[in-house]
């Protein structure tokens, strides 16, 4: 069994995520924890309420950072809607917990070390927050797995950056180097895995027949960004991230390639701030703190976001 502690920034392709994985008979869900990323944090546990009510268990909901570390970053409204989730103005009756999602984090895991999976699909804000707190956290995880960065520099902000970096990048640059000071991997499902993966036009349509409430849930919430990415990138195939990490996360098994490397993050550059940089040669000596994944099993993968809409 695996027991998630899920750090989100929902988001379209957060909530199929989390859907998938309420949906999978071998994991639950412990607790959310929100931060800002997609749209503001106001949205986001707004979201995370919206979601935790169609699926109708009694999941905690904490609220983190709803700033990045150091510089303000950008939203991906523009692709998620100025809510979220498409604009449809969802919203949810439900409070976060009292307690700060990092200390909720450390918490969990202080009280019970090796039995959590970490599933990352936002910025990185507030697990880099908690391991300033505890830098023992990456020990205290059974794993941690990651929807973060542009690994060959195909990116989907500013040239080369991926959102969740780019919206952060000194916060993945803390929970990066953590990791590999803690001689710990984080399975890494970044942008360019994201595109060999993408979720066709029939098959969304498909979906948009079950005719299940999470199924209408979703086809609501993603008319937004299919509009989106047909106007302004000329394209119906849409990459949904997040549920591909979670895939990874609910079944290791379907990972077919994978690469274990050191990863930075750039801070500074003129093009490439929040560009993941990746030792693909292992020339710097240091010891990998990612095993990114390059390949997996498309067909089981959309078989599982699939039965989280049903
Ligand atoms: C990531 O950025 C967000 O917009 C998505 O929810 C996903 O986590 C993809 O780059
Ligand atoms: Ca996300």
């Amino acid at each position: 069994m695996e027991h998630l502690i899920i750090d989100t920034d929902p988001g379209v392709d957060d909530a199929l995520a989390i859907l998938a994985a309420a949906a999978h008979p071998n994991a639950t869900i412990e607790a959310l924890l929100v931060v800002a990323g997609n749209v503001g944090l106001h949205h986001t546990t707004t979201n995370a309420g919206v979601i935790v009510d169609l699926i109708q268990r009694d999941i905690p909901i904490y609220a983190g950072c709803g700033e990045p570390l150091v510089l303000a970053g950008e939203s991906a409204a523009h692709a998620h809607g100025d809510d979220g989730l498409g604009g449809t103005g969802l919203t949810s009756t439900r409070r976060p917990e009292p307690l700060h999602a990092s200390l909720a984090l450390l918490d969990m895991v202080n009280r019970e070390p090796g039995k959590y999976t970490l599933v990352a699909l936002g910025p990185l804000t507030n697990i880099a927050l908690a391991l300033k707190l505890d830098p023992a956290l990456p020990h205290k995880l059974k794993r941690c797995v990651m929807m973060a960065g542009a690994v060959s520099a195909h990116g989907n902000m500013q040239l080369c950056t991926e959102f969740n970096v780019y919206a952060d990048p000194e916060a993945a640059h803390v929970v990066f180097e953590a990791w590999g000071a803690a001689g710990r991997l984080i399975e890494l499902i970044d942008w360019e895995v994201t595109m060999r993966y993408g979720f066709t036009e029939e098959l969304v349509t498909r979906w948009a027949a079950l005719g299940t409430p999470k199924a209408d849930f979703f086809t609501a919430v993603s008319a937004h960004v299919n509009r989106f990415i047909r106007e302004h990138r000329r394209r119906t195939t849409q990459y949904y991230a997040d549920p591909v990490a979670m895939a990874v996360v609910l079944e290791p098994e379907i990972v077919t390639a994978a690469e274990d490397h050191y990863v930075a993050v750039e801070l500074n550059g003129r093009y490439a701030r929040g560009q993941t940089i990746t030792d693909w040669q292992d020339l710097s000596g240091r010891p990998p703190n990612c095993r990114i994944i390059m390949a997996l099993n498309g067909e089981r993968m959309w078989q599982l976001v699939e039965n989280g809409l049903r």
